[in-house]
């Protein structure tokens, strides 16, 4: 690793407010960060781009367990991905220290990437880059899963465009508790179209992982406390960390910020905003820069969907502070008392108003680009080009015997299903259709929950282009619809109770048996997943 790189990392962990000293909890809020101490002021004024670009990046990377301090007093125990490399510029791998998350990968479009995943954990579990368009055999199946002290080989090229990509495990239901103790990281992928831009980069460009936690009175991790419920539910913790750290606090300049976030949840869905009512100005969603920035007065961010906010804070004074918050909203249940609503299973139940981070103004930074009106090209699918154009591919997402169903089905490692296979180069129309309500018939009125199910579809990216909301859930909807950004590539979209979503998804690149899924990882877990194959 370079000198240059640990500058980088301490950099980072400082603006993070991780540093050693400064994750105390203390009762009456958020923490004062490490600032205070004199830093060198680490300003780039000319776009940053990852050192020489390496043709190949070698990376090891071992899951295994660890102990970390995430308050004061014990120590938390957690899984993490640790990782060194190899072979290749040690600028395309970020750590952020002293957090359970795992490194930032930062790689250009075209590098060939080699990947070493040792598995140091007493439980088999396989990487899932999520997000990424690599073959089957790279995709991290569950069926490719390694024993505990097994290795994995990986060995994909970059083939996505600029963004804001992640990494998991995806063991067979396995998936929520390893990502749920510490396992998971950030894969930023740039190209030449965004570099040409100019966008805020170094120390401006700044990724942020939001999740939920649950701690005991000795600083440990509590998954599944409530059992069954939090399962068919999806896990809520009471406590808010953004890249591992609670009450997190973040130290800006006066200048312009690319902020990445990164809904790393399990279950919790965030209405994001500032808490002064700025509208976002967001430049990207999860398969990278949208044609044009758009503006929203919050932002609905589900569990594996990630969005890039333009956070200009040049016209704030030094010491005035910025807090990104989740606003309220009235959760999710037309069911009995035990629904996932405000009476749900967490003290902080989806819904609930969260702090979320808070910035802290500084010294006036690097020179302010302006915002740029044209950010990439897309090209735009139409729907008269799908080939099942008059015959969506239908998902009918429902509750049956308390497990959430994809039409009526749950995962089976090695199935497909007739309807379950598409061609390879195709241009396809795909519903998600959240309309059979629960547990109707079941004569089980307590247990008729009505969630919301984040749809991810492995190996690819789509396009959103249409939502139908059913009338008798238009009210519920509203609090949360006018935060959805649909303009871009998208691998994850929320379907909310009563919406039917449509997304035009072309299976272009490999052939092979990939995953769709709900990505609130316990309905993953519990069978929420289906085998797709895209055969040629
Ligand atoms: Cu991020 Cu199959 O998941
Ligand atoms: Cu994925
Ligand atoms: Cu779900």
């Amino acid at each position: 690793m370079t000198s240059k790189n640990r500058i980088t990392r301490r950099d980072f962990i400082k603006l993070m407010g991780m540093g050693a000293g400064t994750l105390t909890l203390s009762a009456c809020g958020l923490i004062p960060s490490a600032s205070s101490a004199p830093t060198t002021a680490r300003v780039l004024s000319t776009p940053f781009t990852p050192a020489p670009v390496s043709p190949s990046l070698v990376v090891d990377l071992t899951a295994g367990a660890t102990t970390i301090r995430v308050f004061s007093g014990p120590e938390t125990s957690v899984w993490r991905y640790q990782a060194s490399v190899k072979e290749g510029s040690g600028e395309s791998i970020q750590t952020l220290s002293g957090s359970y998350l795992g490194p930032i990968f930062r790689v250009r479009q075209g590098q060939q990437v080699r990947v070493r995943l040792k598995n140091e954990l007493p439980d088999p579990t396989i990487v899932h880059w999520h997000g990424l368009r690599i073959p089957e055999d790279m995709d991290g199946h569950p069926r490719y899963a390694i024993a505990p002290g097994a290795s994995y080989e990986y060995d994909f090229q970059v083939i996505n465009r600029a963004g804001t990509y992640w990494f998991h495990p995806h063991p067979h239901q396995l998936t929520a508790p390893q990502v749920y103790y510490g396992l998971a990281g950030l894969f930023i992928v740039s190209d030449d179209e965004e570099a040409a831009l100019g966008l805020p980069s170094g120390e401006y460009d700044i990724p942020l992982v939001i999740q939920d936690r649950a701690f005991d009175s000795q600083n440990q991790m509590v998954y599944l406390a409530n059992g069954m419920m939090d399962q068919m539910i999806g896990f809520l913790g009471d406590t808010i960390l953004v890249n591992g750290a609670p009450n997190a606090n973040l130290d800006v300049k006066a200048s312009v910020y690319r902020l990445r976030l990164l809904n790393g949840s399990n279950s919790r869905i965030y209405k994001l905003a500032w808490q002064d009512g700025t509208p976002l100005t967001v430049i990207a969603t999860d398969g990278g820069l949208l044609e044009a920035p758009v503006t929203r007065d919050y932002i609905t961010l589900a569990p594996g969907e990630r969005v890039e906010l333009w956070a200009d804070f040049s016209k704030q004074t030094a010491g005035s502070e910025m807090r990104l918050v989740s606003l309220p909203f009235s959760g999710f249940s037309s069911g009995g008392m035990m629904g996932g609503g405000m009476m749900g299973n967490s003290s902080l139940p989806n819904g609930a108003p969260l702090n979320i981070l808070s910035l802290k103004i500084g010294e006036k930074g690097a020179d302010v680009t302006p915002l740029p009106s044209r950010l990439s090209t897309m090209e735009r699918h139409r729907v008269d080009e799908a080939v099942n154009r008059n015959n969506p591919r239908s998902f009918a997402l429902a509750m049956q015997n308390m497990i959430h169903t994809i039409n009526n089905r749950v995962f089976e490692m090695d199935a497909v299903a007739r309807d379950e296979i598409v061609q390879l180069g195709d241009l396809e129309l795909w519903e998600f259709i959240n309309r059979e309500g629960g547990g109707g018939g079941m004569g089980m009125g307590m247990m008729n929950m009505e969630l919301p199910h984040p749809m991810h579809i492995h190996g690819v990216q789509f396009q959103v282009i249409g939502r139908q909301i059913a009338k008798e859930y238009e009210s519920a909807y509203q609090e949360l619809s006018a935060g959805f950004v649909d303009d871009g590539w998208k691998d994850t979209v929320l379907v909310m109770p009563g919406e039917k979503v449509q997304v035009l998804v072309r299976f272009e690149n490999y052939e092979g048996t990939f995953l769709y899924h709900c990505h609130n990882l316990e309905h993953e877990d519990a069978g929420m997943m289906r085998n797709y194959k895209i055969e040629s």
